[in-house]
């Protein structure tokens, strides 16, 4: 019932329900051969789950199964350095006892990456769920090159990695301490947020209080100053659990959170001993408001990525979510502000009376110190949560829940996708500077294997924003989902990780916006210029002169004006033999424009709007002329719109053969009568004859000429296929050079020819 409310809300709302296409569509073997998309794969490895990045050193740091890798970020092909760390025989064979697959579940999946010194990094993995952490050296410079793990050293990693591979943990490494979201059981039942490393003791959520997590799903953890005194710092966990405050005989229903706890919480001294004073949680919405005020809420968060801005204690947060409907797939990106966050730990605390009682907002007294807010001087007077007073213990232990959720910027999502054939998994965010602006460019990751370059633009003002997708990437060799990402702005590169392999692509990749000013200036990617002659990376601090960019509006008529090439549009001659059908090419670069076909008889005719119906159908990749008429003969235009733009894509002119004298040509190969054998031969010759990008197209094309034929009642089904023909000098017989006439009339379908001086022999 839910859900179907649901479904109508986002059909009935077109703004939001219509997914987007992208303008761009790129294959993997398209980025691989052109695009500079590199990949690295571990023998007898997979799951790279943890991606380090490490500008410093110019390595990207890699965790797999049974594996560490040491990559090169200029390129991740080359230089790699590895260290295989299994499992222990004697654990694999414990938990293969346990009834776990040796094979799959009983290795050692890395699933912690940190920096930790200025020589070592932190690890951990699954050790065949038997949790373990170890130090890899990596040295103090580049040209060091050590990449090592002590294997005498290593240590229980249990609060730390999680025990079951497919269980995901969160934590950041603060100093030299661990802060980490993970079950610290073999059942995966008893979940922590967890403080561990370092001198002081370690802290922990209280211990099967459901109103604390309950069967939480950590997905990230933040350290975020709050003010310019250190004692105020605190970590910020994302997660998603189950409700305990959701709406009563609805199931289970999963809600996003943002817990916090302070950095210097020592946890209580007569009771919450060793446990967190100060951890609060709130909800994350992430929803869609329908017309009838109605919402759809996205609640599974998936990843969130942190964009630092100039203020350290603001960063910008963006997270992903999907739904949990499984009647529909829908995907969003929702961006939250501290200051939201922060209002929302400030507000009520969420309270409940008794086991037959709603969830309300607190009215009583809130002790002093409020809990939530960290012993410093800033705020207070207490030096250490352990000289808090016993009522606020009491309270927090109570009241860890506040009553308001945390609202996205906007109050909607900046992006979303409904009605596609995947979801969103991964995000990591790029603040480009352009001619007009900042914009945050959003990568994507999808469960197919895809990322998505998303770019947010105002439409009349900065509040009010439109989404571009501009790019649509395969970027692996199959459609494994992306599972990690992390992002270089300084190397301008982004690395993704799957079960099956990592990839390397830069941002950008402008001079596939073609070689015209408008196709750079439509492109409206916030990394791209126009230069005067090329369309090129926009670099914001250099003085060039001609750099012309405007993703904005996207508006060619006054960005290129006077721009020579605008005015040569590429012209086409094409045959067609009357009676039978013509097929008019034309690809536009972007899958956003909107293609337009008019016809003018005569240079003095009047040019009209091209009509579709019976006999002139649209096609993928043109129009496809059915039974051609003389009268039909003229000039075609392709006019591409986008952004209100139109381009003139091409000109075909179309020259109408009639029929006797067609039928008095033939194909110079052809013989009177053609042995079956030769029907083969003949196909594969016009399969090369056609010369076309994507065969598979032009026999749909085929195709469909063919299931029409079969409509129409014959003596004799034909013994040639009616396929296409390339109308080439070479294969015909000059006119004087009469054959018989063919016993059996070929179909043709010519195509645009690429060389109009072929057809120089009419
Ligand atoms: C990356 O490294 C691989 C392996 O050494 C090499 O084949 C490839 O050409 C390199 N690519 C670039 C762009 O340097
Ligand atoms: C980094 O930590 C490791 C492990 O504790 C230690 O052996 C090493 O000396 C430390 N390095 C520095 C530079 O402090
Ligand atoms: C050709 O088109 C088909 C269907 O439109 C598509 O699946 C295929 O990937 C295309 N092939 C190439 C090489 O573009």
């Amino acid at each position: 019932m839910i859900q179907v409310l649901v479904l109508l809300l986002l059909a009935g709302n077109g703004a939001t329900a219509a997914s987007t296409n992208p303008r761009l569509k790129l294959s993997f073997q398209d980025l691989r051969m052109r695009h500079g998309l590199r990949t690295y794969e571990l023998e007898r490895s997979c799951c790279y789950d943890s991606l380090l990045l490490d500008e410093e050193r110019g390595r990207l740091f890699v965790g797999g199964k049974n594996y560490l890798a040491s990559l090169s970020l200029d390129n991740i092909s080359k230089q790699d350095k590895k260290i295989y760390w299994p499992a222990l025989v004697e654990w694999r064979e414990e938990c293969n006892w346990a009834g776990k697959d040796i094979n799959a579940e009983c290795m050692n999946f890395i699933k912690i990456l940190h920096l930790y010194n200025r020589t070592h990094l932190y690890a951990c993995g699954t050790g065949a769920f038997h949790p373990i952490c170890g130090f890899i050296e990596v040295g103090q410079r580049v040209e060091d090159s050590v990449f090592k793990l002590d294997l005498r050293n290593v240590e229980d990693g249990k609060g730390k990695s999680p025990y079951d591979p497919r269980h995901m943990a969160a934590s950041v490494l603060v100093g030299e301490e661990l802060y980490s979201g993970v079950a610290t059981d073999l059942m995966g039942r008893d979940f922590t947020i967890f403080r561990s490393l370092g001198p002081r003791p370690s802290i922990r959520t209280e211990q099967h209080d459901s109103r604390w997590l309950n069967e939480p799903k950590f997905i990230d953890v933040f350290w975020i100053p709050e003010s310019e005194n250190p004692d105020d710092d605190k970590i910020f966990f994302f997660f998603r659990e189950t409700a305990v405050e959701g709406a009563q005989g609805l199931g289970k229903p999963t809600f996003a959170r943002i817990g916090q706890i302070c950095r210097n919480d020592m946890g209580g001294q007569r009771s919450l001993v060793n446990k967190w004073t100060t951890f609060l949680k709130a909800r994350l919405v992430c929803a869609v408001t329908g017309s009838d005020g109605s919402h759809t809420h996205f609640d599974q968060l998936r990843d969130v990525f942190m964009l630092p801005t100039r203020d350290k204690r603001n960063p910008l947060i963006y997270a992903v979510f999907t739904t949990s409907s499984s009647v529909f797939r829908g995907s969003a990106i929702c961006v939250y502000h501290m200051n939201d966050i922060r209002r929302a730990f400030l507000g009520p605390f969420a309270h409940k009376e008794g086991p037959n009682y709603q969830w309300v907002s607190y009215q009583g007294r809130v002790p002093y110190p409020r809990p939530g807010m960290c012993p410093s001087k800033t705020f207070g007077t207490f030096s250490s949560t352990k000289d808090f007073p016993d009522d606020v213990i009491q309270f927090a232990r109570n009241h860890p829940l506040m009553y308001n959720p945390v609202l996205p910027h906007g109050q909607r999502p900046i992006f979303l996708q409904t009605n596609v054939d995947y979801t969103f998994t991964q995000i990591a965010v790029d603040r480009v500077a352009a001619a007009d602006g900042h914009y945050d460019v959003l990568f994507i990751g999808t469960d197919i294997g895809t990322v998505l370059k998303v770019v947010s633009v105002p439409k009349e003002t900065w509040e009010n924003m439109e989404e571009l997708l501009l790019e649509e990437l395969q970027v692996f060799k199959d459609s494994s989902a992306v599972t990690s990402m992390q992002i270089s702005s300084k190397r301008q590169q982004l690395y993704v990780g799957s079960r099956t392999s990592i990839s390397q692509l830069p941002l950008h990749r402008c001079g596939i916006y073609g070689k015209a000013c408008a196709e750079c200036c439509l492109a409206r990617d916030p990394y791209c210029a126009w230069d005067g002659t090329t369309c090129t990376r926009y670099m914001h601090n250099t003085k060039r002169r001609f750099r012309r960019q405007d993703v904005r509006n996207g508006d060619p008529n006054t960005l290129c004006s006077g721009d020579p090439q605008r005015n040569s549009v590429p012209e086409k001659k094409v045959y067609g033999v009357e009676g039978s059908s013509v097929f008019l090419e034309c690809l536009p670069k972007s899958l956003q424009a909107k293609i337009l076909w008019t016809y003018q008889k005569t240079s003095s005719a009047m040019q009209k709007e091209v009509v579709l119906d019976e006999r002139v159908m649209q096609m993928e990749r043109g129009i496809l002329l059915r039974s051609v008429q003389r009268r039909d003969a003229g000039l075609y235009r392709c006019l591409a719109t986008e952004h209100s733009f139109t381009q003139n894509l091409l000109h075909l002119r179309l020259e109408v053969i009639d029929a006797q004298q067609a039928d008095s040509l033939s194909l110079s190969r052809e013989e009177e009568s053609i042995p079956p054998f030769r029907h083969k031969l003949w196909y594969q010759d016009f399969l090369q004859l056609v010369d076309h990008p994507n065969l598979s197209t032009m026999d749909q094309v085929c195709e469909q000429l063919w299931n029409r034929q079969s409509h129409h009642p014959k003596k004799k089904p034909p013994l040639l296929p009616p396929l296409s023909v390339k109308v080439q000098n070479q294969k015909w017989k000059p006119l004087g050079e009469k054959r018989k006439a063919r016993s059996r009339r070929m179909h043709e379908v010519s195509r645009a020819e690429r060389e109009p001086r072929s057809a120089g022999v009419w």
